[in-house]
């Protein structure tokens, strides 16, 4: 696998990363601990080097397995794990998710410490701000951050779906690395605001779900339901009526699919690949094929005539519903 750098910042990871959270929740069925190792160790030896977890997946279960998974190459890898809930008097939404964010100085300092323990190391490579807590300055988030990497716990800082305000914020007390925000083929905001002032300031870009939660693979149609305990049952892009409408833009990626003669994921993991050289997704999945079909993506290219092309058509499809239930859309930052 090929590698890239997050922004300005040397960290240097595979140009694909793992996102580990769906081994223990949102979509279900989940392998048995055995199979998990096992597959997140296949990764590795595919050549992925950059490996996602956080303390609120699966209330720590998560980055337990993920720890156990990769003790044995910790020094090959780039682990990022997040921090931002209270999680020792957690509170549930209606779909059973935590809302309770804190980014208070002492909850990060209890956050590290268990990360920490659960990844069987003592540093944190990349270290995220789940979600940006309203009731904490950005700067004291920042001052905490700095301090943790004087102490060598942290060796790089992030946040998710935090504001171009906030980062700037941020990046001026404690040099930020990467931001992780939602970004696909589904989900273009980032566009907008958000990858300018990424790239001005020279820091890295790591898309979550940039499958759109398999929507992207084509793996879905008219008739596909989610069992209640799939978090996409309570999205409302995935409800019948919006799904159906939706699937015209994974049509449209199938026929580009066939066209370059490649999968509808590799052409989704591929497009966000072209879109900036320090960008690195981390699809998700649970199945060996899968991860070396989502690696497979760095060798898609594309002209920047189809790069425009491909843009102008997706300015024209319109995607209907939230990206999130009410609940979970509130904490992100707009
Ligand atoms: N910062 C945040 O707030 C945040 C939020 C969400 C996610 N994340 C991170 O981002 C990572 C990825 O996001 P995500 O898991 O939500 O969504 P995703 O990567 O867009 O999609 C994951 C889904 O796609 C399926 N899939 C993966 N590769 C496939 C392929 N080649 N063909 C067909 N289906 C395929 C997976 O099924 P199988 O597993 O069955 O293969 C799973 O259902 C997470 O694991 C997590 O680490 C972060």
């Amino acid at each position: 696998m090929t590698t890239r750098l997050l922004g300005n910042s040397g960290l240097k990871v595979s140009a694909v990363g793992l996102g580990c959270m769906g081994f223990t929740q949102s979509y279900p069925p989940y392998p048995d601990k055995k199979e998990t190792i096992r597959i997140i160790r296949k990764a590795v030896e595919l050549g992925y080097t950059f490996f996602d977890t956080a303390e609120v997946y699966s209330m720590y279960k998560n980055e337990e397995l993920v720890g156990e998974a990769l003790e044995p190459y910790r020094d090959q890898v780039v682990l990022a794990t997040k921090f931002g809930y209270d999680l020792e008097h957690v509170q549930m939404d209606s779909n059973n998710r935590p809302v309770n964010l804190s980014s208070r100085p002492e909850t990060i300092r209890k956050a590290i410490e268990g990360s920490l323990k659960r990844l069987r190391t003592d540093h944190i490579d990349l270290y995220y701000q789940h979600r940006v807590d309203p009731q904490v300055p950005i700067e004291d988030v920042a001052g905490m951050l700095g301090i943790l990497i004087k102490e060598g716990k942290v060796l790089h800082w992030g946040l998710s779906e935090a504001s171009a305000a906030t980062i700037r914020r941020a990046h001026q007390v404690c040099c930020v690395t990467a931001v992780q925000s939602e970004y696909s083929m589904w989900y273009r905001k980032p566009e907008e605001e958000l990858l300018p002032v990424l790239e001005e300031l020279g820091i890295g870009f790591v898309p979550f779900s940039p499958l759109g939660k398999g929507v992207l693979t084509g793996a879905f149609n008219k008739d596909t339901q989610f069992d209640h305990s799939d978090f996409r049952s309570s999205i409302p892009r995935f409800n019948p009526q919006n799904l159906l409408q939706n699937l015209t833009l994974v049509e449209s990626i199938c026929e580009l699919a066939e066209q370059k003669e490649t999968t509808p994921a590799r052409i989704a993991i591929a497009w966000l690949l072209a879109q900036k050289p320090w960008i690195v997704p981390i699809p998700g999945t649970k199945k060996i094929a899968r991860l070396i079909e989502n690696a497979g993506a760095v060798d898609i290219t594309f002209t920047s005539d189809e790069l425009t092309d491909i843009s102008n058509h997706l300015d024209h499809i319109r995607i209907v519903g939230e990206r999130y239930p009410e609940e979970q859309e509130m904490l992100t930052e707009k």
